[in-house]
């Protein structure tokens, strides 16, 4: 402190309120600064297996506590969020929802297939892509028609499959992502399998057909066309996604609050 004082001129020129001050307002900025952990997740996805020690974190953040709450990294969410806020406050894109939702509307489906192509790669856009499909279906299930979320599971598997009947061929997308020689691991050959025998099978089929990349260059697509489709068809807590108390809430509060200690 003293080395600081006799190197600082700014310092010696500040009257002593001005820097006891100054002082206060370091203090407080500190302590609303709070250590914002991650998950292993985020490691893993670096190729490392880690978790930092949280003793030895707070000793290299003295006087700061773990992060408990909003990231102020992140933009707020509101108190009650609905789905609308989380497309517009989490998710990283929208742009290929809202394309095939625009897609299937269209084409005339119904809005059970509208609202189903408008979600079906949700976990992809916000949360986690392994599994996209399983875990974008968890996210919805006790919001939406158990045939919408058993779809958005189901097209996971069902997009590596073509069905030449019904209008679909392997994309050329996953040709260029994968290679030409990838194979679908098995437990995603069997979950095909058990899919093609069952009755919503469709509907599985209808997002696959729809989930295209770009249809057309030009077309202006917009969430505000799909706010009534929502409304009608997702049935938004009234406590706010992530407080109502479902099978779902802690993957709505985790996508909220990535970064808590705990
Ligand atoms: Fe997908
Ligand atoms: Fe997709």
């Amino acid at each position: 402190m003293q080395d600081h004082h006799t190197h600082d001129h700014h310092t010696h020129a500040m009257t002593l309120s001005e820097r006891a001050d100054e002082l206060e307002e370091q203090m407080m900025h500190e302590l609303n600064e709070k250590i914002a952990t991650k998950s292993v997740l985020f490691g893993l996805a670096d190729g490392k297996v880690e978790l930092e020690n949280g003793m030895s974190l707070l000793a290299k953040n003295p006087g700061k506590y773990f992060l408990m709450g909003a990231d102020p990294r992140l933009p707020p969410m509101p108190e009650k969020p609905t789905l609308i806020d989380f497309f517009k406050l989490r998710f990283a894109s929208m742009n290929h929802l809202l394309q095939s939702a625009t897609h299937a509307l269209k084409a005339g489906h119904d809005e059970k297939t509208v609202l189903a192509c408008l979600l079906h790669d949700i976990g992809v856009v916000s949360f986690i892509r392994c599994d996209h499909g399983y875990w974008g279906a968890q996210m919805i299930e006790p919001y939406v028609d158990e045939e919408v979320s058993w779809a958005i599971r189901m097209h996971q598997a069902l997009r590596f499959f073509p069905d030449e009947a019904a209008g679909y061929k392997y994309p050329d997308a996953y040709v260029k992502y994968f290679g030409p020689d990838y194979k679908p691991e098995p437990y995603i050959v069997a979950e095909y399998e058990r899919a093609r025998k069952h009755k919503w099978y469709g509907t599985a089929r209808l997002i696959c057909i729809n989930d295209i990349y770009s249809f057309d260059p030009d077309a202006k697509v917009d969430l505000d066309a799909f706010v009534d489709i929502i409304g009608r068809n997702f049935k938004q807590p009234k406590e706010g996604l992530g407080w109502d108390n479902t099978p779902a809430s802690h993957m709505w509060r985790t996508m909220m609050w990535p970064t808590r200690f705990l």
